[in-house]
C-alpha cells in the first residue's frame, strides 16, 4: 500500500451463485483524486460500489480504508469511517423536505453527532447547511423532495451524501438522463467537492462526464479491469474499443481527448 492511497482493494471477487459479478479485481484509489469507472452494462461496477460500501458482502478478497479492514464491516460503520455513495436510481425520502433528507445524512452518517430522535446538533445543522449551499440547493431547503425535478433529486442524494462529511464520495451514474447543461452544471459540483480535497470515485457511462473529471480512468468487463490509465489513453486501447466504446464512439471520445505526446 501507497501512503496516497485512501482506498486499497485487493482481490476482491463477489459471485452470485455461479455468476461472478467483480473477479479477483485489485486497485487503489489515491488520496484526492478522481478515478473514473467506466465499462459495458453488467461488467460489475455497481456490485463493487455495493461491496466498498458494505451493502452486499464481498465474497472473497480486502477492502481498505486509510490502512483500515472494512471488508466486512457494516454499511453505517463503512459510513462513519469515511465513505459515502450515491446510488444509480434516485433514492431519496420523498416525502420529507430537502432540508430533512439533508439531515438524515448529518445526524446518522456520522458517529457520535447527537441523540437521534432529538433536535440535530449544532455540528449536523452545519453540516446540513454547507451541503445543502455546496450543491445549490441552499433555496429548496423546504421543498418536499418528491416534487423535485429529477436533477435537483440527483443533487439532494448528493448532499446527503456530503452531509456526512465523507473522505471517499462514491457516485454511480450521477449524470444519467441529465440534459447537456445539466451535465455540465454536475460536472462544476463534483469539482467543487473535488476541491475540498475529498477523494471520489465515479461510475458513468456518459463519456464526455467521466474524461473531463476523471484523472485516471479504470474499465471494468465481465467483473475484471480490461484497462486502467489516463483517459487520454481509451480511444486508442483496442480492447476497450471493442468491448465497450465501438468504432463510433471511440472516434468521437478522440476527437474530446488531447493529442496523445509525440
Ligand atoms: N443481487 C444480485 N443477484 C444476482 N445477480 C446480480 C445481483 N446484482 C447484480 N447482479 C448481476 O451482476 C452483474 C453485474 O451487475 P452490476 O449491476 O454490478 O453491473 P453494472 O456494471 O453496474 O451495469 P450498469 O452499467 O447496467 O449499471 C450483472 O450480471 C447482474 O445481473
Ligand atoms: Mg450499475
Amino acid at each position: 500500500m501507497e501512503p496516497d492511497d485512501l482506498l486499497v482493494c485487493e482481490r476482491v471477487t463477489k459471485q452470485f451463485g455461479a455468476l461472478a459479478a467483480v473477479k479477483e479485481l485489485s486497485f487503489a484509489a489515491r488520496r484526492g483524486e478522481i478515478l473514473g469507472i467506466g465499462g459495458p452494462n453488467g461488467a460489475g461496477k455497481t456490485t463493487l460500489f455495493d461491496v466498498l460500501s458494505g451493502l452486499n458482502e464481498a465474497t472473497s478478497g480486502r477492502v481498505l480504508l486509510d490502512g483500515r479492514d472494512i471488508t466486512r464491516a457494516a454499511p453505517e460503520a463503512i459510513c462513519h469511517a469515511g465513505i459515502a455513495r450515491t446510488f444509480q436510481l434516485n433514492a431519496c425520502f420523498d416525502s420529507l423536505t430537502v432540508r430533512e433528507n439533508v439531515q438524515v445524512g448529518a445526524v446518522f452518517g456520522r458517529a457520535a453527532s447527537g441523540l437521534p430522535g432529538l433536535r440535530p446538533s449544532a455540528e449536523a445543522e452545519a453540516a446540513t447547511q454547507e451541503a445543502l449551499a455546496l450543491v445549490g440547493l441552499a433555496d429548496k431547503g423546504d421543498v418536499v423532495a418528491g416534487a423535485l425535478p429529477v436533477l435537483d433529486r440527483k443533487l439532494l442524494m448528493l448532499a446527503g451524501a456530503m452531509a456526512t462529511r465523507p473522505k471517499l464520495l462514491l457516485m454511480d451514474e450521477p449524470v444519467g438522463g441529465l440534459t447537456h447543461a445539466e451535465i455540465d452544471l454536475m460536472m462544476e459540483t463534483v469539482r467543487r467537492i473535488k476541491a475540498q480535497g475529498v477523494t471520489i470515485i465515479l461510475i458513468e457511462h456518459v463519456m464526455r462526464f467521466l474524461v473531463a473529471l476523471s484523472d485516471r480512468v479504470m474499465i471494468l468487463h465481465h467483473g475484471e479491469r480490461i484497462y486502467e490509465g489516463p483517459a487520454a489513453g481509451l480511444a486508442r486501447d483496442r480492447t476497450v474499443v471493442d468491448v465497450y466504446l465501438g468504432e463510433g464512439a471511440s472516434a468521437r471520445l478522440a476527437a474530446l481527448l488531447p493529442e496523445p505526446a509525440p
